[in-house]
């Protein structure tokens, strides 16, 4: 996985995540000080269009109310107060946090930094709550604002190379990110989190739609005509993902992702244009035929000898709580130390990979992802009753852990999460890996995208499976990634992705 200083990667994306990486050395050297009154603003704002407000048509609201309890409900509120509610559970504000001068706002979705840098669109090709359009979420005032009127959906539906989500359905959630909200603080390395950040924003909204919808992922797009066609700023801000709503029970595997060129003959790019320069090589500008692989039927790692745990559990109980913990999530700021139990790792793991488990109780059993078997789980244990400490593979068909080295690695862990406590104080860690060069093989450059996109939005389920289960939870975008596979034994052709910190909450 690792390029020996001066050697040429064998695309842009391997080179980027090298050039990207964090080592303790690097890290002292660039070590600066963020001045916070320059902060981007994190709401973009429309001077012309019109307002819908979608606070009436929250639960509990009159118009809501009004209508669920009709004998002849109207089907353009329904349809308003079903789109009012997904848009706030997927990226609405649930807290404020004092702050002198102006409050500060927390999310449904977490964010790295607290920088929502991400940006949700509505677009209707005409139904029976929404004119055909083009709306804005306003998340500071839980609006819509509509600022283009038109057919947008059929430019859109080539856009996306006529993807047959478009056909039966008249409403989509466009999900862009305004790069420099995070790049202002994590530069280049902004580019992973961007990804990871709105994975979970399509987590929450891939789990708030399954109450009417199916969620179709569409991650293959014309990037610069879906842009245009959105009026966004060149540069500044772009479209990532497309979300058709679909009917609910639809049958998913509709294929969402598309792979785009690869690059080798780039020139050197100078740091602080990595991640515009990333972008730019990751669009779409022709359709490319999907790679010819069948989905692997088996697990990926296979020790010999190795120590195996089952993971099969009873689903985690709901009781109809979704919408609550989404609301209630927060990122814990401290874990008290204590373990975890193997029920409760269980049910968090059970929830994250085995979404078929869930539909009895309402929720999709096949949310759509780019592409899942391209990813891999490692859990590391440093607390969990009845477990023994060390890193583990998370074979996902089989449903077990299989060892893959036996310590605790509790020290350690503190130090590869740049020595954030929430590292050492966790119960347990899940990293998601991905081996780039298979992936980018496949999927060229845009593959790093979508790993990014679909380990969010893993660590967005294992995020309200920790909230249900009363524990703490945190992601980490920010490791020491060459010492992770070291220390772990995470195998070297797995690059690490994103981590999830789990624990006990303890006090702030
Ligand atoms: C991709 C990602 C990376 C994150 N990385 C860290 C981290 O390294 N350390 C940390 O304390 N919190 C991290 N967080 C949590 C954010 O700081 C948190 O989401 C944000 O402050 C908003 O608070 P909330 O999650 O409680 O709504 C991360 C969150 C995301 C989504």
């Amino acid at each position: 996985m690792t390029t020996s200083e001066g050697s040429r990667a064998t695309s842009y994306s391997i080179e980027y995540h090298e050039k990207t990486k964090y080592t303790p050395e690097g890290l002292a050297r660039s070590a600066r000080q963020l001045d916070w009154s320059a902060q981007p603003h994190p709401y973009k704002e429309y001077r012309t269009g019109a307002v819908l407000d979608l606070r009436p048509y929250l639960p509990g609201q009159p118009e809501a109310e009004q209508n669920a309890s009709s004998v002849q409900p109207d089907a353009g509120v329904a349809e308003r107060c079903r789109i009012s509610y997904v848009l706030y559970l997927t990226y609405g504000i649930t807290a404020m946090v004092p702050h002198p001068g102006q409050p500060f706002y927390l999310r449904a979705a977490p964010s790295a930094g607290g920088l929502y840098p991400a940006e949700v669109y509505l677009i209707s090709r005409g139904s029976a709550g929404f004119p055909p359009g083009l709306y804005n979420y306003q998340v500071q005032s839980h609006s819509l604002v509509r600022f283009w009127s038109g057919d947008a959906w059929s430019d859109l539906e080539q856009a996306c190379f006529n993807h047959v989500a478009f056909t039966d359905s008249t409403l989509a959630i466009a999900v862009s990110v305004v790069f420099w909200r995070s790049a202002w603080r994590y530069e280049d390395r902004a580019y992973r989190r961007v990804f990871l950040d709105s994975g979970h924003l399509l987590g929450n909204h891939e789990l708030a739609s399954a109450n009417g919808y199916h969620v179709h992922l569409v991650t293959g797009f014309l990037d610069d005509l879906v842009n245009d066609r959105l009026f966004l700023p060149k540069e500044e801000e772009a479209v990532i993902a497309l979300a058709v709503l679909g009917q609910e029970g639809t049958t998913a595997n509709t294929c969402c992702a598309l792979p785009s060129n690869v690059v080798t003959d780039y020139r050197p790019v100078p740091e602080g244009q990595r991640l515009n320069f990333l972008h730019e090589i990751s669009k779409l500008n022709q359709w490319r035929p999907l790679p010819a692989v069948a989905e692997p039927q088996e697990d990926k790692y296979n020790f010999p000898f190795c120590l195996k745990v089952p993971m099969q559990t009873e689903p985690l109980d709901w009781q109809g709580t979704l919408e609550h913990t989404i609301i209630r999530r927060r990122s814990t700021r401290r874990y008290s130390g204590e373990d975890l139990t193997l029920a409760e790792l269980k049910h968090l793991l059970d929830f994250t990979y085995q979404p078929g488990h869930y539909r009895d109780q309402g929720f999709d059993g096949a949310p759509e992802y780019a592409h899942l078997h391209l990813l891999e789980t490692f859990v590391v244990v440093l607390g969990v009753e009845g477990l023994e400490a060390g890193c583990y593979y998370y074979a996902p068909r089989s449903n077990e852990l299989r060892q893959v080295r036996f310590k605790n690695f509790r020290s350690e862990v503190h130090r590869l999460c740049l020595g954030q406590d929430l590292g050492r104080d966790s119960g347990a860690v899940v990293f998601h890996t991905a081996d780039l060069p298979v992936a980018v093989r496949l999927y060229g450059e845009r593959a790093y995208r979508t790993l990014h996109l679909d380990s969010g939005h893993l660590g967005q389920r294992l995020n309200l499976a920790a909230i249900r289960l009363g524990l703490g939870v945190s992601g980490v975008a920010g490791f020491f990634d060459d010492q992770v596979n070291e220390v772990l034994g995470i195998p070297d052709q797995e690059a690490v992705l994103y981590i999830t910190t789990l624990g006990r909450p303890g006090g702030d």
